[in-house]
């Protein structure tokens, strides 16, 4: 094979991308892009890799999520730090509760491009090309909103930037700190979870009290000061992501410098298509979304193609099907896996396979079956004897009303309330923080089963 360059997507078949009207300003943007800096470094994505190693071997969980779809009308510095201030809630239940690492990635500083079911959306019987994100066209539902602007792609950049910025502000500059886990318990409402939450807060702090009581010096507590967050987003937008493509210097390969991780998504992953071509020559650590229509054959190229040398943590098999439908795909496809001798990190995605219109009208996902579909993912993994590796899922740390149910429940009529997403509804904080007491749950029943197992030689 000749060597990979950055532009060899171009020559495949594309799907999910716009077609741009004005060819001089595109080509005017991605000059522009490509004098940038990029936004992430390649050691930072080879210690991502390292991490999901970790979590492909079941000593660390990958807690991956945000916003289905960033906005720049929502952009601001309290909606970056409510949903980092949720995943390190989550990350904490996480670590104390199912004694595992966990690996923080965000859905965050360059989720801005949507795959979309349809071409076109009719309202009242107008008919418009959909909306793909806002690195591409605009929400309202108006002809020149549609219209995909390649400028666009400047500002998701100077955006993402700027996100990136403040992610990592708050985790080195003293917000992510473990000493200030009740403080990220501010802006709680009552719950149980939350009471719950209140309740391990406390027993850390006691346990951070008796370590300086001890003498344990805060030098060899760097860990518990700092945390390390990584970014993600779905590689769709190809000539974005080629504009930011740097060469590595220390290692000679090539890194996609919009984000650390990127993922291929359910409808992207045809495997002589632009997508995977990108994807394959880039360094970072990738992700694969494997519906219920993924098949073992096309599973199998994949795995050749995506991680030729079988390397840990390059590739994270991100499964959405769909609570009930995940003893029907799942055992397949972990036994094409177990077959080839592939490494890859087991992720589950309980959000994609649960999307419904509620009778209000509003798209939306039943708690309740978000919940089951993770069970489920757990379930088959002890079956087969493999590793449940981490959870991908849409979420904000506002208090939005667009997935019903949760200890607070939602109803579908209260779905109105606060629905301001840009595409799929997300967790809020609550239910998020109730998925994550779900998980350390099933994380340390299996640890407490593996225990046993060896106890009993
Ligand atoms: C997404 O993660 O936002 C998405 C569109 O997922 P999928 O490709 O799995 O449908
Ligand atoms: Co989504």
């Amino acid at each position: 094979m000749s060597e990979w360059q950055k532009t060899d997507w171009r020559a495949k078949p594309r799907v999910q991308m716009p077609d741009y009207v004005d060819q001089e300003a595109l080509h005017a943007v991605e000059a522009q892009l490509s004098q940038y800096p990029p936004l992430v470094f390649a050691g930072e994505a080879r210690a991502l890799k390292a991490r999901l190693g970790a979590a492909s071997r079941g000593e660390a969980f990958l807690l991956q999520g945000g916003d289905c779809a960033e906005s720049f009308a929502q952009f601001n510095a309290d909606t970056i730090r409510d949903t980092f201030r949720v995943m390190l809630q989550m990350a904490m239940v996480l670590t104390y509760g199912a004694k595992v690492p966990v690996v923080k990635v965000g859905r965050m500083a360059g989720q801005f491009a949507k795959p979309r079911s349809a071409p076109t959306e009719v309202k009242d019987g107008v008919e418009l090309p959909s909306y793909r994100g806002d690195i591409i066209n605009e929400l309202d539902f108006t002809p020149e909103a549609r219209i995909p602007d390649p400028k666009k792609m400047l500002q998701a950049y100077t955006q993402a930037a700027a996100s990136l910025n403040l992610l990592r502000a708050f985790s080195t500059g003293g917000y992510a700190d473990v000493h200030k886990v009740h403080a990220w318990t501010l802006g709680f409402t009552a719950g149980e979870k939350a009471e719950r939450y209140r309740d391990m807060a406390s027993r850390i702090a006691d346990t951070l009290d008796f370590m300086k009581a001890a003498g344990i010096k805060a030098e060899t507590t760097e860990a518990l000061r700092t945390v390390s967050f990584y970014t993600s987003h779905e590689a769709l937008l190809l000539e974005y992501e080629e504009a930011l493509t740097r060469l590595d210097s220390t290692s000679g390969k090539w890194l996609a410098g919009s984000g650390h991780m990127i993922w291929i998504g359910d409808r992207t992953r045809q495997v002589d298509g632009a997508h995977v071509t990108y994807c394959q020559g880039v360094q970072n650590p990738i992700g694969l979304k494997c519906g219920p229509t993924m098949t073992d054959d096309d599973l199998k190229i994949l795995l050749d193609k995506l991680n030729p040398e079988n390397e840990a943590g390059r590739l994270t098999l991100i499964t959405r099907f769909g609570a009930g439908q995940v003893g029907d795909h799942l055992p397949r496809l972990i036994k094409t896996v177990e077959a080839q001798g592939a490494n890859v990190v087991w992720v589950c995605d309980p959000m994609h396979g649960n999307t419904i219109k509620s009778a209000t009208g509003y798209k939306t996902r039943p708690f309740d079956a978000v919940l089951r579909e993770v069970r489920e993912f757990f379930a088959v993994h002890k079956a087969e004897g493999t590793v449940p590796g981490g959870v991908h899922f849409e979420m904000t740390g506002s208090d939005v009303t667009e997935c019903t149910g949760g200890v607070r429940a939602v109803t579908e009529e209260d779905l109105s309330d606060r629905y301001h997403t840009a595409c799929d509804p997300r967790l809020n904080a609550d239910q998020s923080l109730e998925l994550a007491f779900l998980v350390a749950e099933e994380l340390s029943n299996r640890r407490d089963e593996a225990d046993a197992a060896r106890a009993a030689g």
